[in-house]
């Protein structure tokens, strides 16, 4: 068990470099395995859920070699996957249990999928249903809700679905079932979730057709295997965004990082809270938007978040109420109950955290309303086992009063296994200790 030890630090100067896209990673290294050939994966995510993904397209007989920067998938076409001996791990990630689990219900063999017991509380209902309705033969507990899921692979039929929720990980899942079905297929969102899936199709050769910016046609066909390279994790720039805006005096530049339009919310939401933050050099990378982030530290004001904004910030929650608790005045998000179904329940451990260290909360079912601009004070906290709480609450700690002390912060290496050794080069009194 890791906790870290945050004694407030002077400004932060300098460039920090961040670990490549998670999401985009694990859509990289599915689709890589479902075309036909090799390809070379760069700047790939290292962190824990993508290593879940990585190693479950490994028990499924595909090869990928793996070197410090780079992968090598040796992709076998649609169907070349072959029946896993063991049940498939996802540990913590939930983007590799719903988006295998679209892989696996269109193979010819039976396979399960489990993971922790975060990840067995969280609804799988959500890929399952859809799923279904394509003809896929699946079983978890409380009839389908949770994991372990249990898949008797078969031939998919077409469907036309329309999701009640704007969820990636849930259109994901069915675009990549849709590549095994017989006939086309029609996905509906009420509201466009990021798109990383749609777009790594279309690097791959497949055909989508946007009916509208919420409705998708896909025609399954072959992939056709073709290098990439992954974008720096915006999700992960986040908290040494928050940490250039409330740290006194700073000034960092964050380089290459995804700028996707429907991940980058916390930008627009930042600007309207008064941050100083400028976006340089955009050029284009495997269809995926890069750029270069200039964040200078700026006095925050609280704001009313637009829903909209906030979808595309959805994991950026728990580091954008820590800026609500710098910012002067109130700050209120609605319109995320989701949240309440994350790596924790977002809100409540959250509103608990910022409690903990003198900041004025109100906890609503679909969101927070944040009262800032009083000195933060230190404390110890716990992580809840999430790992943008753990995050977050690092950050915070940058500029309280007192030092703060950080427990069970492991869970940090699901996604950012760099953090610490950049956190302690930002706050080099910051003591990490391991038991
Ligand atoms: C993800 C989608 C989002 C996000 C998650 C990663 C993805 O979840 O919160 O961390 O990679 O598709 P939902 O699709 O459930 O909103």
């Amino acid at each position: 068990m890791t906790r870290l030890t945050i004694t407030p630090s002077g400004p932060i100067n300098g460039e920090i470099p961040i670990p490549g896209d998670k999401s985009i990673t694990h859509r990289a290294v599915i689709l890589s395995a479902m075309a036909e050939g090799t390809c070379t994966i760069r700047d790939y995510c290292n962190g824990e859920d993508c290593f879940r993904t990585i190693n479950a397209i490994r028990a499924l007989g595909i090869s990928i070699e793996e070197k410090s920067t780079e992968l090598r998938v040796s992709g076998k076409g649609l169907r070349g996957f072959s029946e896993p001996q063991h049940i498939l791990d996802c540990g913590n990630s939930g983007t590799s249990m719903r988006l295998l689990t679209g892989l696996l219900t269109g193979q010819n063999f039976f396979s399960v999928l489990t993971g922790d017991s975060s990840l067995r509380q969280r609804p799988m209902g959500r890929i399952i249903t859809p799923l279904r309705q394509m003809g896929a033969t699946i079983s978890g507990r409380q009839g389908g809700e949770f994991a372990p899921i249990a898949i008797q692979g078969t031939r998919l039929q077409a469907t036309s679905y329309t999701s009640p929720i704007p969820s990636a990980q849930v259109k994901s899942s069915i675009l990549i079932a849709s590549l095994l079905a017989e006939h086309p297929t029609t996905f509906c969102e009420p509201a466009r979730s990021r798109d990383h899936t749609e777009r790594a199709l279309q690097h791959f050769g497949v055909h989508l057709d946007y009916k509208s910016d919420t409705v998708i046609h896909l025609t399954p066909s072959s992939l056709v295997a073709k290098d990439l390279t992954v974008p720096g994790d915006f999700s992960s720039a986040a908290f040494f965004i928050v940490a250039g805006l409330i740290v006194p005096d700073s000034r960092i530049t964050i380089r290459n990082v995804g700028l996707n339009q429907t991940r980058i919310g916390l930008l627009d939401i930042l600007k309207i809270m008064g941050a100083s933050i400028q976006i340089l050099d955009i050029h284009n990378n495997a269809g995926e938007p890069v750029g270069d982030i200039y964040v200078q530290s700026s006095q925050l004001e609280g704001a009313e978040i637009d829903p909209k904004n906030m979808l595309r910030a959805i994991d950026e929650f728990p580091i954008l109420c820590v800026a609500a608790a710098f910012a002067k005045g109130q700050t209120r998000i609605t319109g995320m109950e989701d949240l309440r179904v994350k790596e924790s329940d977002r809100i409540a451990t959250m509103t608990q955290s910022l409690r903990r260290v003198g900041v004025d909360v109100d906890e609503h079912q679909d969101g927070i309303v944040i009262r800032g601009g009083t000195r933060l004070r230190g404390t110890e906290c716990s992580s809840y086992g999430d790992h943008r709480v753990a995050m977050a609450m690092a950050i915070a700690a940058l500029n309280a009063s007192e030092t703060t002390t950080l427990t069970n912060i492991d869970c940090i290496q699901t996604s950012f296994p760099s953090f610490l050794n950049e956190f302690q080069k930002i706050a080099p009194a910051c003591l990490v200790e391991t038991s």
